[in-house]
Parts: C-alpha cells; structure tokens; sequence
C-alpha cells in the first residue's frame, strides 16, 4: 500500500481529461466544427495526420469510463465541455443533443458519487468563431459568456464548481503566437490581444457562474521559472519571462493589473486591447479557487538572438518523459509556495487541475508511480510550508489524444488501444486507486 501523505481533511482526489481529446463523434449529436477539426485536417499539423476524429470515442464509451473512474475511487472528475456541442456555429440557441450529453455525464456521475467539474473552454472554439477572428475578436468573449449561460442553466442544479477556461497562456501562445496548435497562426507578440480576451471572456463567464450561485475557477499552465545563472541579464530574462507565462495570468486575475510587458516592448494596454473596467471585470470578486496545471520548471538565460528578451536554457541532470520534459517534482513546491509568498491573501486555494507524464505503451508504468508519487510529496511539502491546497487531479485518466503530437504521447492511468478501444487499467490505476483508499480510510 502507498504510504498515507499528510494532507489537509477533506482533500479531493480526481483525474482530468478535455472534450476534443477523448469524446471524438465530431459530426454527432448536432455538434459543428470546431477549430481543432480544421486544423487537424492540415497536412502536416498533427503528427502523422492524427485528428479526434474518434480519439477515445469517450462520446459512446463514457458509462464505462465513469465505471473505470468509479474503480479509482475519485472524489472529483475534471472534463470539458465541447462549445462546439453546445452552440455549432458559436452563437444562437442551445443545440438540445448537446446539453443532453452532458446531462448523462454529469448524472452517471453523481450515480458513482463522483463530482464533476467540469472547464468550459479547453481549446475547441467552434470554427464558425475562428472565421470572425476567434480570440483575437474581443466579440468572443462576449459569446462565451452567453454560451457559459446556456450550459449554466441546464446543469448548474448538480454542478458546485465550475473552471472558465484551461491554460489560456498555452492557448494563446500555440494557438496563436507560434501556430502548433488551433487555429494555428503565427502571430507572435501581435498574439497578445488573444490572452486578454480569454481573461475578459473569463470575467464574463465568472458573472454569469456567480449569478447561478456557482464557485469558479481557472485552469493556468503555471512554471516556476528558473534563471539560468545568477548573471544580472539572465535574471532579468528569467523575470521577463515569468511576467509573460505566469504572471500575465495570475496578475489581473488576483491583483487587477497587468504586469510590466516592457521587455517586450508591450504597452500596459496589451497594444490596444484593453479598455476600461476590462480589469476590473476580469478580477471580479475574486476567485473560489485556483486550479494549477504543473508539468515542469523552465529554465532562462539571456536571449541569443534580438526577437525575444529571453532564451530557453536546458535542464540538465534529471530524468525525461516519453515527451523529452524534465522530471522535477520539487518545482510543484517552488511554484505553490512562489505564489503563496507573491500573492499572499489574495491567493484564493489552490486545487491542482492536472499533473501527469506520458511514457511509452507498457502496463507496467512504474515511471509513472515515481512521477506521481514525487509530485504528491512535493504537494505534501508545500502545505507543510503553510500552501493551502484542496486537491490533486492528475492528467489523464486515458490515454489520449495529445494535441499537435497525436496519440503518439500517452499520459493515461489507463491503456487505450485506438484499433480496438479496449481500455486496460496500468499500474499507476491501481497504485492511485491504493492511494485515494489509504487516505480515504485515515480520515
Ligand atoms: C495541458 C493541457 O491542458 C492538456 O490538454 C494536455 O494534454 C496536457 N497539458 C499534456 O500536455
């Protein structure tokens, strides 16, 4: 048996995993396209022409899947929500087919005593939005919250919390900045505007949650980011760079400002996208929680080339995953305890929204129990130091459909065969299913 951590009472153990990533059926149940479909279609954008298509055809299977997630014991699972299913052309009434299959999810749920909670936006904007500028448009905000509305009415009478929107930095930055992931552009800083309408998105569905009486939350893709000497211009690349991948997030979310862009040489209005109130909105009266997605540090030096005031530096000395990321466990305690120290009270708890690794096909994962168990510990550590944390969900329950790479990184509890979709628990399901059971039997 796993050896009980020293968590606070009532800590919530669950697993994650997002709509496009594992629902496939994309021309079922009314559902439009969303820009995933288009981009997936691309030759040459996802590894070896790889689309959701069908992925873990989650959209049929998901009572077994519940019933695996029943296996583990979870307090808590965190799915998202398929816009697309909802309004296909990101506008106008409620398609009823997709408000009924997230009645069934949420109902076969709450049956296996399971939580959900669920993310509103994770990536799969309807294409239709995409065509009138997607979130570089400041109107697609303005849609999500009318689409946050409709999906609000219809399941907020089971649902206690809800996340807006999964790592909008990431979004922003893929999506938008570099164009390896939907809707593949490649803006650059010009990406910018694409990061503020997320968040004022976010303020917008935030009223609307609240309105419903509902506890909201963000999903960010947070590192502690780590200058690459202590050489006065990687310090100041090291702190650039914070400001653009955490801070650029959490500042007007718990502060009600943006941080300094100067390096970049971004003005405080995010050239131009800002207005007045936006700030105000996207602050609101404060989160109920914060959901944090932890994979690993990042390493600064000072930039090697004029475009950027930074460079990424490698991390030596530690192991990989199947995906070439650094394993280092105790920067989930630097980065809790960095944003205890930077935001003090007005850091609302910290559920960690996903944590996990992928690693080759075997059953046998114990790669994976050492990852897992190293980041608990590092959890464990950072509320000894005083953090408060609520929970732990780890990415994934299934293998699935990792974005731009295909199926090619799998980061599941549990197998999938793609050809058969036969699903085979690993040794990290039962591993975590003994862990939640070793805590739940302490309390
Ligand atoms: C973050 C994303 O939210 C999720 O969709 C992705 O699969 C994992 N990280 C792993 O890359």
């Amino acid at each position: 048996m796993p050896n009980r951590l020293d968590l606070p009472a009532g800590f919530r153990w669950g697993a994650s995993t997002a709509a496009y990533q594992i629902e496939g059926a994309v021309g079922e149940g009314g559902r439009g396209p969303s820009v995933w479909d288009v981009f997936a279609a691309r030759p040459g954008a996802v590894r070896d022409g790889h689309t959701g298509a069908v992925a873990c055809d989650h959209y049929h299977r998901y009572p077994e899947d519940v019933a695996l997630m029943r296996g583990l014991g979870l307090d808590g699972y965190r799915f998202s929500i398929a816009w697309p299913r909802i309004q296909p052309t990101g506008a106008g009434p409620a398609n009823p087919e997709g408000l009924a299959f997230y009645d069934r999810l949420v109902d076969e749920l709450l049956t296996a005593g399971i939580t959900p909670l669920p993310t509103l936006f994770h990536w799969d904007l309807p294409q239709s939005l995409e065509e009138t500028g997607g979130w570089l448009n400041r109107d697609t905000a303005y849609r999500f919250a009318e689409y946050t509305t409709a999906v609000a009415d219809r399941l907020s009478d089971r649902v206690p919390a809800w996340i807006t929107l999964n790592e909008p930095f990431v979004h922003m930055v893929y999506g938008y900045a570099l164009g390896i992931h939907a809707p593949g552009r490649a803006l650059m800083l010009d990406a910018l505007p694409a990061a503020h309408h997320q968040l004022l998105g976010h303020g917008l569905a935030a009223a609307v949650l609240r309105e419903h009486g509902k506890e909201v939350m963000i999903a960010n893709n947070l590192t502690p980011v780590r200058a690459a000497t202590a050489d006065p211009a990687d310090l100041a690349a090291a702190d650039a760079y914070d400001a653009l991948h955490n801070r650029l997030f959490t500042d007007p979310l718990l502060l009600g400002q943006y941080p300094d862009l100067s390096a970049f040489g971004v003005t405080e209005d995010l050239g131009g996208a800002v207005r007045p109130g936006d700030l105000k909105l996207i602050a609101g009266p404060g989160l109920d929680g914060l959901g944090v997605n932890y994979y690993n540090p990042t390493r600064i030096a000072a930039p090697t080339d004029p475009g950027l005031p930074f460079t990424e530096a490698p991390i030596d000395g530690v192991p990989r995953t199947a995906f070439g990321w650094p394993v280092v466990p105790d920067g989930l305690r630097e980065l809790l305890v960095g944003l205890r120290d930077r935001y003090g009270a007005a850091l609302p708890p910290i559920t960690i929204t996903e944590n996990g690794c992928s690693y080759g096909e075997e059953l046998d994962d114990q790669e994976r129990i050492s990852y897992l168990d190293g980041h608990l510990r590092a959890v464990e550590a950072a509320v000894a130091e005083g953090v408060d944390v609520r929970g732990y969900f780890t990415w994934s329950l299934l293998d699935n459909f990792e974005w731009a790479e295909g199926y090619h990184q799998r980061f599941g509890l549990v197998h999938v065969d793609f050809e058969t979709q036969k699903r085979t628990p690993k040794a990290s399901y039962t591993w975590y299913r003994d862990l939640i059971d070793t805590h739940r039997t302490w309390h």
